[in-house]
């Protein structure tokens, strides 16, 4: 139980939770389908958001070749940023103005899917971006209504943007990673075809696959749904509702299948198996998360990825220096987990289990060490950084850290016990250097 129930009077906690999904397709062969998808949902003059790596190979192919098969009128947009920033996103939302597109199709990571939602809002509902921007560090307006048909399929193992109703970005003016949240960027439907995680190299599926697990780590500890008042009317419920039952079917399935799968997917691009397990896991670690909410590793992610760029990560050589997401969020992991256990000792032991930790006879107290261990081998078994001292921080750096991650309250609240500013210094602290 969360230790913010206690400050609800009984009966004033939540009893109800909701599940509002984008449909799924998933399996090998599934992009052979988006032709007579995207006819279906009405498109007709299509903007395909599609990675530059992946058109160039057999599934941008595939892509395109069904969509142009279908009779549709495709233009492609492949300059999108790796970690978009808002002059990328601007960029991509001035190719949707002018090209008047009925609707979209995006083939990438999460870069490419969330700048074609980006790119959906902005050429169907014309504002500045900041208007967009989550509070405080935007305006938060409200998105008025339905955007244009969009088919998002995803090629990384990765961030399970297919579904959600997110989109994240880098805003230059603020020096802050921030982001975009309502129901009305959840695409039309997600396609996710395993075989598109074949061309990715090691280090991309380690830096992805660890933004599976954290996701899926974070939504099983969120706090749970019941810990929120009960709201006066459906429509004041918020989108991220807490862990419910149904989000911690798919979370700790996804916990299983990474600890599973996730050191083997880094190690042979040839083991199909793995990597379309991973996939799965993504998918449904994305449905988690999309519905529950992330809490302190992610909201201490964004000043990690975004106040130093002095670091490449394996496999993303051919990219400007910079943190990826899925390595900006793991390496707060360890740190967070032993803060927030004492909130939820069992939810923690039952996610080390999941990753493969010997549990048995573990006292409630050695939880969050326990889990913090499981993520610390994971990552040393898969080639990444020891900490944050490895991406260019030292001592002097955490309070910027911590002032940046402390305006991310929108996942601080989902965390299972509050979290001060000092708080969370004393997180980047331990986050230094693990081994
Ligand atoms: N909207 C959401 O719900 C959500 C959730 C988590 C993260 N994100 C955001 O997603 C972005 C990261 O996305 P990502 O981790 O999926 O990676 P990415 O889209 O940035 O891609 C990573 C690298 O892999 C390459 N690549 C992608 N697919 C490939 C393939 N099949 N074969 C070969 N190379 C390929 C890309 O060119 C790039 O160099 C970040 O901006 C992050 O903040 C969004
Ligand atoms: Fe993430």
């Amino acid at each position: 139980m969360s230790t913010n129930a206690h400050l609800l009077a009984p009966g004033e906690g939540e009893t109800v939770f909701t599940v509002n999904s984008t449909p799924i397709k998933f399996g090998p062969g599934a992009l052979r389908e988006v032709g007579a998808d995207a006819q279906a949902l009405g498109m007709k003059r299509v903007a395909l958001f599609v990675d530059s790596h992946v058109l160039a190979g057999a599934t941008g192919e595939t892509v395109l070749g069904a969509l142009r098969a279908a009779g549709l009128d495709v233009a492609v947009y492949d300059q999108t940023r790796c970690e978009p920033n808002s002059d990328s996103f601007e960029a991509a939302a001035a190719f949707a103005r002018e090209g008047a597109f009925d609707g979209f199709v995006s083939l990438g990571g999460g870069s490419v899917m969330d700048t074609a939602k980006a790119a959906n809002l902005l050429s169907t509902y014309p504002d500045e971006l900041i208007a967009y921007i989550n509070a405080p560090i935007g305006r938060a307006k409200p998105i008025p209504g339905r955007l244009k048909p969009h088919i998002a399929c995803p090629t990384t193992c990765g961030t399970g943007s297919e579904t959600t109703g997110i989109t994240i970005v880098d805003l230059t003016s603020a020096g802050l990673k921030t982001g975009i949240a309502s129901p009305w960027l959840k695409p039309s439907l997600a396609i996710i075809d395993p075989t598109t995680t074949e061309t990715l190299p090691g280090g991309v599926v380690a830096a992805t696959g660890f933004d599976v697990l954290t996701h899926a780590v974070e939504s099983y500890t969120a706090r749970p749904y019941t810990s929120r008042p009960r709201p006066e009317h459906p429509s004041q419920r918020p989108p991220y509702q807490g862990s419910t039952p149904y989000n911690d079917i798919g979370s700790t399935a996804a916990i299983r299948l990474g600890g599973r799968f996730l050191a083997r997917a880094v190690r042979d691009a040839s083991d199909t198996e793995a990597r379309h397990q991973l996939m799965f896991a993504s998918t449904l670690a994305g449905l988690a998360f999309g519905s529950a909410g992330v809490h302190i590793p992610h909201a201490m992610s964004y000043s990690v990825a975004t106040l130093k760029h002095a670091f490449t990560a394996t496999g993303y050589e051919d990219r400007a220096a910079m943190v990826p997401h899925g390595i900006a969020v793991v390496i707060n992991a360890p740190a967070a987990f032993r803060f927030t256990a004492a909130a939820n000792p069992a939810r923690h032991l039952e996610a080390a289990a999941a990753l493969g930790a010997d549990v048995a006879g573990a006292a409630p107290e050695d939880a969050g060490e326990i889990l913090a261990q499981a993520f610390i081998a994971l990552m040393r078994e898969t080639g990444l950084p020891s900490g944050i001292a490895a991406l260019g921080y030292a001592d002097a750096d955490v309070p910027a850290l911590a002032e940046g991650a402390f305006a991310q309250q929108r996942p601080l609240v989902m965390a299972p016990r509050s979290v001060s500013k000092a708080d969370l210094e004393r997180i980047y602290r331990d986050a230094m250097r693990y081994w």
